[in-house]
């Protein structure tokens, strides 16, 4: 199950019974990956969205993690910092957010009062790097003391370390700045941290080489990003995990399926694929060898036993994108039928 930020977790950011509830629903997925969660309070830029840096976060997760565990799944916390993504009502004493160079996106951020545009960002301080990659080695620690199986450090979407990788975002000219090697450095030494609290085998990446959401880009994805692939094979790490499309649900397009097939090839380890995925596809590609394994996202919002409607041909319900990001109750988030009992255990 691919990670999906559906923001019901009150203002705290400490998850709820009725999110563990959410998650067991869909624990025969295999491998849940969990909603973006925040590393710190400066990393939000997405209200109702839950933390995993303090102990009552911390406890909050237990109960999720315990759930799935329960029910006989897996869980990985995904780890978040928007960087630019965030306005400063959200910001801890009202600051500016933080990004690599101080460019103003032409994006919407989700705030208590509803989405408003991203602010104008302060390009951070070289000094005060150290300090931004040491919130992901605590947030490992914390994931894997509540319980996770795992951690997967989100570098995709367009947030704080996609605007490292990206030359639309980073005009930098120190040593995180320029050269490919020089804004990949900033993901890499997030993963020596994150390393440092966990084994490389608990830790996956999440990239988006062609995504644009959150008004990125960059001029040449196929040369940083097989830079990225290679560099992270060196790690050994549970997985790589690639957002295949430019917009999450757009066409599937072949130019992109063609670098996506040489970021397989180039990455070795575990190639997980993403996006716009049904049965048939998922399946084709993974016959081709062209992934190990295919993250399933809105399909699993509306359906919390997936695997077994795809394996006995079920029909799918439906997902309502009106209650994607609701800020609040259990309408379109716990309350999506399950397959009536009888079909369960019949094989198709
Ligand atoms: C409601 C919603 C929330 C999402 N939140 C996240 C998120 O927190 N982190 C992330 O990496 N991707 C997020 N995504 C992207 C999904 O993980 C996935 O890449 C996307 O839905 C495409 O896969 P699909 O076609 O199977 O739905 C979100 C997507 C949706 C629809």
């Amino acid at each position: 199950m691919a990670p999906m930020t559906r923001c019901r977790t009150g203002r705290t950011g400490v998850p709820t019974a009725m999110n563990a509830e959410y998650y067991a629903q869909r624990a025969s997925a295999g491998l849940i990956i969990s909603e973006a969660t925040n590393v710190s309070p400066e990393a939000l830029g997405f209200a109702f969205t839950p933390g995993i840096y303090n102990d009552e976060q911390e406890g909050g997760w237990r109960q999720v993690t315990d759930a799935v565990h329960a029910a006989g799944g897996k869980i990985f916390c995904q780890l978040w910092h928007v960087g630019r993504i965030s306005h400063s009502s959200m910001q801890p004493n009202g600051m500016l957010p933080v990004a690599p160079s101080a460019v103003k996106p032409d994006a919407r951020c989700f705030t208590e009062n509803g989405f408003k545009s991203c602010a104008t960002p302060r390009a951070l301080e070289l000094e005060e790097i150290p300090g931004l990659i040491e919130q992901f080695f605590h947030a490992t620690k914390r994931a894997r003391q509540a319980g996770f199986d795992g951690v997967e450090i989100l570098a995709g979407g367009g947030y704080l370390i996609d605007q490292f990788l990206k030359d639309k975002t980073n005009r930098r000219t120190d040593d995180y700045g320029g050269s490919i090697p020089n804004r990949s450095r900033f993901l890499i030494e997030v993963v020596e941290a994150a390393i440092k609290a966990w084994s490389p085998d608990h830790i996956g990446v999440r990239i988006s080489p062609v995504g644009t959401v959150n008004d990125i880009d960059d001029s040449n994805p196929e040369e940083l990003f097989s830079h990225v692939a290679e560099q992270l094979s060196a790690y050994e790490l549970a997985y790589l995990h690639v957002m295949e499309n430019t917009v999450p649900g757009s066409p599937r397009e072949d130019t992109y399926d063609l670098l996506m097939e040489k970021l397989r090839k180039l990455y070795k380890g575990v190639y997980i694929g993403n996006s716009g995925y049904d049965l048939k596809l998922a399946i084709n590609r993974q016959q081709d060898n062209l992934a190990d394994l295919i993250a399933f996202g809105r399909p699993f919002i509306a359906n919390p036993d997936l695997v077994q409607r795809f394996k006995i041909g079920a029909a799918l319900n439906e997902p309502d994108n009106s209650t994607f990001y609701d800020g609040g109750g259990s309408v379109g988030y716990t309350d999506y039928p399950f397959l009536p009992n009888d079909s369960v255990w019949s094989t198709g």
